[in-house]
């Protein structure tokens, strides 16, 4: 008997705490719902723009005033309560990301997917690479351009980036790329198609990969 009234005491926890996460425990957060409004602001976002009908977000579902569990590309942590994914892919959105945007003082990001919006002509800046947590990063055609700043190297975290399918983002030095494969050991989704590799010495690069590779095969052997 007593075991069931644990079970069902724990049960209560658990609903409790599941309801507790989505309202109140979150309000010392709410900051961070206001980010999100004030980043959705700063696009326009062109609905007829259908050339990718993949959206996982809907930004017209970014209400101020409601609760941000429910805002379709938002997913907060359960229990500390911050926001630590964004998934506004396809979402055709038109408009520039300035390094002083507030997307970047949501710092506790895991997971930022842009891809397929036009965000010309956002730079590669510096803030990118102060979300030190991010996991997964997709910015792939989004118009960016520039060169990539060379903190990207400090996304230590990541396990997959994609770059691809912007023309104007340019590797201009050797040591940023080589900092980054060196400094993100769990990176294993690379995709830099249609980026502006020319400045990279292929000897360079490859050298980077092969002591990923290799780093990759004495971690094995150790295991
Ligand atoms: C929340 O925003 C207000 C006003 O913009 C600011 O004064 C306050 O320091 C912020 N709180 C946090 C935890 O960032
Ligand atoms: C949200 O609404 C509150 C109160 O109505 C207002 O003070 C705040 O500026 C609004 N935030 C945004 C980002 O519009
Ligand atoms: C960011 O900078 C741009 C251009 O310098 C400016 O137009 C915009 O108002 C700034 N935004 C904020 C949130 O400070
Ligand atoms: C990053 O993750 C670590 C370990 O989980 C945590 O202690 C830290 O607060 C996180 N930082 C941010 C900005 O989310
Ligand atoms: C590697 O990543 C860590 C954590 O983000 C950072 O502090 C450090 O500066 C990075 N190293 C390089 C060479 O970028
Ligand atoms: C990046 O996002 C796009 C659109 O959601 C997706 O098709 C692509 O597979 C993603 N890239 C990676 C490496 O996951």
């Amino acid at each position: 008997m007593s075991w069931l009234l644990i079970l069902c005491l724990q049960f209560f926890l658990l609903i409790s705490h599941v309801t507790i996460s989505c309202s109140s425990q979150f309000l010392g957060h709410l900051n961070e719902s206001s980010y999100l409004l004030q980043f959705k602001a700063s696009f326009n976002t062109d609905i007829t723009d259908t050339s990718c009908k993949l959206a996982h977000a809907d930004v017209s579902t970014w209400q101020n005033g409601t609760d941000c569990c429910s805002w379709l590309g938002v997913t907060r942590d359960t229990i500390s309560g911050h926001i630590i994914g964004l998934d506004l892919s396809c979402n055709g959105l038109q408009g520039m990301v300035h390094p002083n945007s507030s997307l970047f003082r949501i710092s506790h990001l895991q997971t930022l997917n842009l891809a397929h919006n036009r965000l010309f002509p956002t730079q590669f800046s510096s803030q990118f690479g102060a979300f030190v947590n991010l996991t997964h990063l997709n910015l792939s055609d989004t118009g960016m351009r520039g060169e990539f700043s060379s903190d990207i190297s400090h996304l230590s975290n990541l396990v997959s980036l994609d770059l691809s399918m912007n023309d104007d983002l340019k590797w201009t030095q050797d040591v940023t790329l080589k900092r980054l494969l060196q400094n993100a050991t769990s990176l294993t989704d690379l995709v830099f198609y249609y980026t502006d590799m020319s400045f990279i010495t292929p000897s360079s690069f490859l050298r980077s990969l092969i002591s990923l590779l290799w780093l990759l095969l004495v971690l094995k052997e150790l295991v």
